[in-house]
């Protein structure tokens, strides 16, 4: 149920769009949708939100289609959200509620989980109601709380605040331990392009056309990675790996914002950030927008003569009517900072890989150097790590001009130093 609502006169995104957002987010949780509906509310009320009447026949429609769970994509206070379960005798989730599940699902560095667990702990403190507990045996259990959901139902408020103050604790302790994790991220010795984006712009899809996820990386490095980081080989043959990242969504409940922000923290490591946008939707410039805002909340820049600003992936270009498509291909070609594509159809997927590489070339810094021809496993760590664009071999020696990446230029110095015979610069 979406209600709407007009605040200080000034209309909200359209209605009909944040319904369908907020379907998608329910889909993304593995939910059967039956019904979704635009409710107009004109005075929320303080018990239900909703008017008697629409109570009345969400009631009807709970029985009719045997609903077992009721989302309303706006925030609900503790009693409207007991007295709707009250009277619709089934659950009832509201958007944080909902968005929480999703963060539950996502959130994969151990910071990430443990602040979206504080969020949902301080959320089911201010309500002890059992729709966490239902969502997650619909779901087998999957849900981010753990353990069998009856025992969720038990914990008492003081339970709850022990939970919280063990989890801020532990908290304490990543924040702490944070460094040496990043630590690990930075000898993979390949530059990482990350995916950000609104919900539903198509970073899985752009992801899976991207790296073809069905064919699996033999690679033992990658195959201990996260499902959601992949290798990708660009034209030249340089690999990177792309990482995918949970989606952003408008009006994030404030106790959500630490929490979404803890999922985003590989994006400011990342070498290259793609924003991808759904250019066919209704709200795609607010989209862009509330994602722009909270990436340079998190301190990356986004202004568009800034050299790190994210590059632009507009996406969905398939569903552009064909002169709209034209206007904004022609547009694309003459801007270096946005490609337009389609991850449905392929389309643009190749300018997109050729514009990626020279972004990351951007960071490139070329070496000169030789090396003794006997030395194989010297030669091989260069071409492995760098990208060799000139080699001419006299005598014993190979005199090379190797392309680094920053991540690989300081391996390749702490190596020198390591080793001074190792490969020295003429
Ligand atoms: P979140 O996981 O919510 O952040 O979404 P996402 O950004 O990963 O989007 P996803 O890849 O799941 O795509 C959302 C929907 O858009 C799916 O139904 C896709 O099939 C569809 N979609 C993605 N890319 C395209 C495209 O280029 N063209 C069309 N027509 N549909 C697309």
């Amino acid at each position: 149920m979406h209600p709407d609502r007009h605040e200080r006169g000034v209309p909200l995104r359209d209605a009909a769009a944040r319904l369908e957002e907020a379907v998608g987010l329910a889909h993304a949780i593995a939910l059967d949708i039956v019904a979704a509906e635009i409710l107009s509310v004109g005075q929320p009320r303080p018990a239900t939100l909703f008017g008697s009447g629409q109570v009345e026949r969400l009631h009807e429609l709970v029985e009719e289609q045997e609903v077992e769970i009721v989302i309303v994509d706006a925030q609900l206070t503790p009693v409207q959200q007991r007295n709707l379960e009250k009277k619709l005798d089934c659950k009832v989730i509201d958007r944080t509620g909902l968005i929480l599940e999703i963060f539950g699902e996502r959130a994969r560095t151990r910071e990430g989980q443990l602040q979206v667990e504080l969020a949902a702990l301080s959320y089911q403190r201010s309500r002890l109601v059992r729709s966490w507990t239902h969502l997650e045996r619909q779901r087998g259990g999957a849900g981010f709380m753990g353990g069998p959901g009856e025992r969720q139902i038990e914990l008492d408020r003081r339970q709850i605040d022990e939970r919280i103050v063990r989890l801020k604790k532990d908290l304490e302790q990543v924040s702490r331990t944070r460094g040496l994790h990043r630590g690990a991220r930075q000898r993979v010795p390949y530059p990482v392009v990350a995916l950000v984006g609104y919900t539903n712009a198509g970073k899985s899809t752009l992801f899976n056309r991207l790296t073809n996820a069905e064919v699996r990386a033999e690679d033992l490095l990658f195959a201990t990675l996260d499902p959601t980081m992949r290798r990708l080989v660009l034209p030249s043959g340089q690999q990177v790996i792309l990482s995918d990242t949970v989606g952003f969504v408008s009006d994030l409940p404030t106790q959500l914002v630490a929490a979404f922000r803890a999922t985003l923290e590989e994006v400011l490591e990342a070498d290259l950030v793609l924003h991808v946008r759904d250019v066919a939707h209704a709200d795609t410039e607010a989209q862009k927008a509330d994602v722009e805002t909270v990436l340079a909340d998190l301190g990356l820049a986004v202004e568009p003569d800034d050299e790190a600003t994210p590059l632009q992936v507009l996406n969905k270009i398939d569903l552009l009517e064909p002169e709209a498509r034209e206007v904004l291909l022609a547009q694309t070609a003459r801007q270096p900072n946005s490609v337009a594509v389609s991850a449905a159809t392929g389309a643009g997927i190749d300018r997109l890989l050729e514009t990626v590489e020279q972004r990351l070339a951007r960071n490139e810094r070329v070496v000169d150097l030789e090396v003794d021809l006997a030395d194989g496993a010297e030669l091989a760590w260069l071409y492995r790590h760098g990208r060799v664009v000139e080699r001419s071999d006299e005598g014993q020696r190979a005199r090379l001009r190797v392309s680094f990446d920053s991540r690989n230029l300081a391996r390749y110095q702490r190596r020198l130093d390591e080793a001074p015979e190792a490969g020295k610069s003429p």
